[in-house]
């Protein structure tokens, strides 16, 4: 059965049909679907083209096709060239061809396509920020467990102050959570019901696309039925939201790779999150995390490609459109693969905090403190820079921490460096000072860490 065999002589051609099917990847678009048939049905008899009996027979019809498809005793053919044709076939067979038939009047493939795929993709938001809402629970269960633990902070990934590492796990955290934020908004622009718009133009039978929007969860239809049909704006957006959440989980997992390595060793994978290698005996690898790099990468080619389909692409509806679904439905199905097992991954690591505060003054990361000392007792911050500086130069020299300078080596350098200055000569000391808004000592951490847990509890 064709949608449109009326004035073709002859079936497609075999290669033809191969090239143009699309039910291997848009039948999950099959209950939405449906309800769109529900709610135009209910517009078709409002505006009086079905009558009251006929309106029973089709949803009822639309009932048994909405089970058979859940059941799986209703599939796509080889024949059925994409999701509504295969719909339409299965609500003739229920309804039989003279009702089911009145079910096409006033709506295209084009108007069902557009809002069909946006209601995929509002679901499909609100599991992608479930999924992501438990790596942030992860996150935050870390930071509370190691509340005191610090770490060294990097810049260049060389040391360079000292930081606490709950400090740096909320850093993740606050990402994750704009990323959350940018598919609400996302929700608010592409909750819009392009239904109605027919193929372009909109539709001569009176029918009323706010009823239809409102069924189908949407606060309004569009405005505009060209752009209804023809824009895509709402998928690449989308696909850039999930494509930014997976560079963001990406670098949380480049920094868990480095961090599993023996050079670094601050953390141990659990067993349950972890690999081994087919020949190597000893090894355990951090695949979760490299498969999350991974697939960022994948997250990209997906949003960079669909970019690539809609670039040129005239008003209004080309079947250039429909390359748009496989990007993203790939996209948000790596992320439901990913997003339980990075969580798992983050909520089992152990952090070795002995190893962790050693590290932390190592390379000497307490020059800033020596510096902002001495600003604090009027000396310039360049002379304090320079000062701070030479207390490197003479430590490295005698291969010595800072904390190991003598009274006389630091009076030396600068006669405003008495031996009160070693107060910030340690890791705690240092941490404690930076208590500006948003800065690293502990209770503005833990203020920190309340007002992210109070906005989850908002979400
Ligand atoms: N399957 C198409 C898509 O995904 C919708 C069908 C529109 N086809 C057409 N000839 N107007 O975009």
């Amino acid at each position: 059965m064709k949608l449109w065999g009326g004035r073709f002589d002859g079936g497609p051609a075999e290669a033809m049909a191969a090239l143009s099917a699309s039910t291997h990847f848009d039948w999950r678009l099959a209950p939405y679907d449906i309800a769109g048939s529900r709610a135009h049905a209910r517009v078709l008899h409002r505006a009086g083209l079905l009558t009251d009996n006929e309106l029973d027979g089709m949803l009822a019809a639309l009932d048994r096709l909405a089970q058979d498809v859940e059941s799986g005793a209703f599939t796509p053919t080889v024949a059925d060239e994409d999701v509504h044709t295969a719909l339409e076939r299965g609500l003739l067979e229920r309804a039989g061809e003279e009702l089911g038939g009145k079910l096409r009047a006033g709506r295209s493939r084009n108007d069902q396509v557009a809002t069909l795929f946006r209601m995929w993709l509002r679901d499909a938001a609100r599991r992608v920020t479930s999924g992501t809402l438990d790596v942030v629970d992860a996150l935050v269960a870390q930071a509370t467990r190691h509340s005191g633990a610090v770490l060294p902070g990097r810049t260049h990934l060389q040391h360079a102050q000292p930081v606490l590492l709950a400090h740096h796990l909320l850093a993740h955290a606050q990402a994750l959570l704009r990323d959350v934020g940018r598919l609400q908004d996302w929700d608010a622009r592409a909750a819009e019901s392009p239904y109605g718009s027919g193929a372009l133009a909109g539709s001569s039978l009176g029918l009323d696309p706010e009823a239809v929007a409102h069924e189908l969860g949407f606060p309004a239809s569009v405005d505009n039925s060209i752009d209804g049909t023809a824009s895509r704006d709402f998928a690449a957006e989308f696909s850039f939201a999930v494509a930014m959440l997976g560079v963001n989980l990406s670098r949380i997992a480049e920094e868990v790779i480095i961090w599993n390595t023996a050079e670094f060793g601050y953390v141990t994978l659990d067993d349950a999150w972890a690999t081994g290698s087919s020949i190597m005996p000893q090894k355990k690898n951090p695949d979760v995390a490299e498969l999350t790099r991974g697939k960022a990468g994948r997250l990209i080619g997906n949003l960079t490609g669909l970019l690539a389909t809609l670039k040129a692409q005239p008003l209004a509806y080309n079947r250039d459109l429909q390359e748009d679904k496989e990007p993203v439905f790939d996209s948000v199905e790596q992320l439901e693969l990913l997003l339980p097992a990075i969580a798992g991954m983050i909520a089992t690591l152990t952090f070795h905090t002995d190893r962790l505060a050693e590290l932390a003054p190592a390379g000497f990361t307490l020059a800033t403190d020596i510096a902002e000392w001495l600003v604090r007792q009027g000396v310039p911050f360049r002379r304090a820079h320079e000062a701070a500086g030479e207390c490197v130069r003479v430590a490295e020299s005698r291969d010595v921490g800072l904390d190991q300078l003598t009274d006389e080596e630091l009076a030396k350098i600068n006669p405003a460096l008495t031996p009160d200055v070693r107060a910030v000569i340690s890791v705690r000391g240092s941490v404690a000072s930076r208590d500006s808004r948003g800065g690293t000592a502990p209770d503005r951490v833990a203020e920190q860490r309340e007002r992210l847990v109070s906005r989850l509890a908002d979400l």
